[in-house]
């Protein structure tokens, strides 16, 4: 892996998932790194470190991308969502809003975020495997549309919603496509916790057929996440187009079919994803192909996408401190953050990229190591990863890390979770405060009996 100046010349504007940094990453004329017109080493110096930076022209790039690309290429009504689990936050739900944009939450946190963020109830729509009693009737009462994933929905939704306010609903199946991230495959059934069974799905839509607090409007399917193949979302449609059809016969009145999320982005310089506009093409091609053969009217198009909107607009930005040599084995920097705020790298063995932000373009690479600086050996977000030589105090900009980093913190050893800033045409704003030690003590409860009498 190298750095910066390896991966910056060959930039797709138009679909920040197909590049590793934010579209307006600029090297200032004293060679530092910009985003956003701002200087990445002034924002670290001001809202200190770890530092999460989201560039406002990549997110509404894609989201603009998303739009425009349905509409050229779906001739029926659409509706994108934001996949929120991948950053769930006020100021990014409501940029989301302003673009059009619906979205997809798992959870009363989610939802209630993408409510105060000023997504309307109508355009959420409310996933999971096992929601609460509250989180049903939080969303019923919400306007938003509950995407039923099972027996126990149904049970919950029967004691929720009344037939003169029937509960707008989506039906989850498993499509029987799995898929990794270079490879796919079809089967009949597939092991997941999500969504109905094929073989299921029948007796499920003529039971819903007969409860007149449901209005079943839609179907949904989601087959996994960083894909690259656009096929296996071509093999989707046709599976989906013939559930549709089925749903329809039984007597509902569908008219929506949500393809789920799952474009893949570039995370360091050997992943090359399609590109938005041509993963919308290929899945708008691919179900109206589907439609016409089974001559079905166009479904309004909803996709998910989370990652491919969010990733690549996000930085994480640290300071370097400890050193070590390992002698014949190895040099560690450690950062002032790691696993806490970034999960991904002990969790699926992800890979990043990076650059020392005031030194982007310096080619006196080193192999290092970045750990992270929590008690556990596997906190190491660069293995073996080449930089310019660095030293303790230089800020190190990670990219790629809008998606699942935020979202999927911790505070493992009490750690503070970092701020967040929003960056664009040379303004920043925050958008998440720093979390502080104390605020970390809120919710703990000390009884009377351990506090010393003396
Ligand atoms: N819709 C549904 C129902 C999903 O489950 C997901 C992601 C999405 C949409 C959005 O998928 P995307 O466009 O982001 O690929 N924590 C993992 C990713 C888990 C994705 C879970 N579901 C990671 O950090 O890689």
């Amino acid at each position: 892996m190298l750095g910066l100046k390896a991966f910056e010349p060959n930039r797709d504007i138009a679909s920040p998932n197909r590049n590793i940094a934010p579209i307006s990453s600029e090297i200032s004329e004293s060679k530092k790194l910009l985003v956003g017109g701002c200087q990445l080493s002034e924002l670290a110096k001001k809202y200190g470190t770890p530092l999460y930076v989201v560039d406002e022209l990549t997110l509404r790039t894609a989201c603009k991308t998303y739009m425009n690309s349905l509409k050229k290429h779906y001739p029926g009504d659409s509706l994108p969502l934001f996949a929120s689990k991948a950053n769930s936050s006020l100021a990014i739900c409501a940029l989301i809003a302003s673009e059009g944009f619906g979205l997809d939450a798992v959870s009363e946190g989610e939802l209630l975020t993408a409510l105060k963020g000023g997504v309307k109830g109508k355009n959420i729509v409310f996933h999971g495997n096992n929601k609460s009693y509250a989180e049903l009737d939080f969303a019923y009462k919400n306007n938003v549309t509950i995407v039923l994933d099972n027996n126990h929905d149904i049970q919950l939704l029967k004691k929720i919603a009344s037939d003169k306010k029937p509960a707008k609903l989506m039906l989850r199946f498993t499509p029987g496509i799995e898929c990794h991230t270079h490879e796919y495959i079809r089967t009949g059934h597939l092991d997941s916790k999500f969504g109905f069974d094929p073989d299921e799905v029948k007796s499920v839509l003529e039971q819903l057929k007969k409860y007149k607090w449901a209005n079943l409007t839609g179907l949904h399917a989601h087959i996994g996440s960083q894909i690259f193949e656009v096929q296996p979302h071509i093999d989707l449609a046709g599976v989906m187009a013939d559930t549709f059809r089925l749903a329809k016969e039984i007597g509902h009145p569908i008219a929506d079919l949500n393809i789920g999320g799952g474009l893949g982005i570039k995370y360091v310089a050997s992943d090359d994803p399609p590109s938005i506009d041509k993963w919308i093409e290929v899945i708008s091609r691919a179900v109206v192909k589907a439609c016409e053969e089974k001559n079905l009217d166009l479904p309004r198009l909803m996709c998910e996408p989370g990652r491919s909107l969010v990733a690549n607009s996000g930085i994480t930005i640290y300071k370097i401190g400890a050193k070590k040599i390992v002698p014949g084995i190895r040099t560690y920097f450690s950062v002032d953050g790691g696993m806490s705020d970034n999960p991904r790298p002990i969790t699926y063995q992800s890979l990043y990229s990076a650059c020392l932000v005031d030194k982007p373009l310096d080619s006196n690479f080193e192999k290092v190591t970045i750990a992270g600086k929590h008690c556990e050996s596997g906190d190491v977000l660069l293995n073996d990863f080449f930089l310019p030589s660095c030293e303790s105090g230089d800020f190190l900009a990670v990219f790629g890390t809008g998606a699942y980093n935020y979202s999927m913190s911790s505070n493992y050893n009490r750690i503070p979770r970092p701020a967040t800033v929003m960056v664009g045409e040379g303004c920043v704003e925050l958008i998440q405060k720093r979390e502080l030690p104390e605020d970390l003590l809120q919710l703990d409860v000390l009884p009377d009996r351990f506090i010393a009498k003396n």
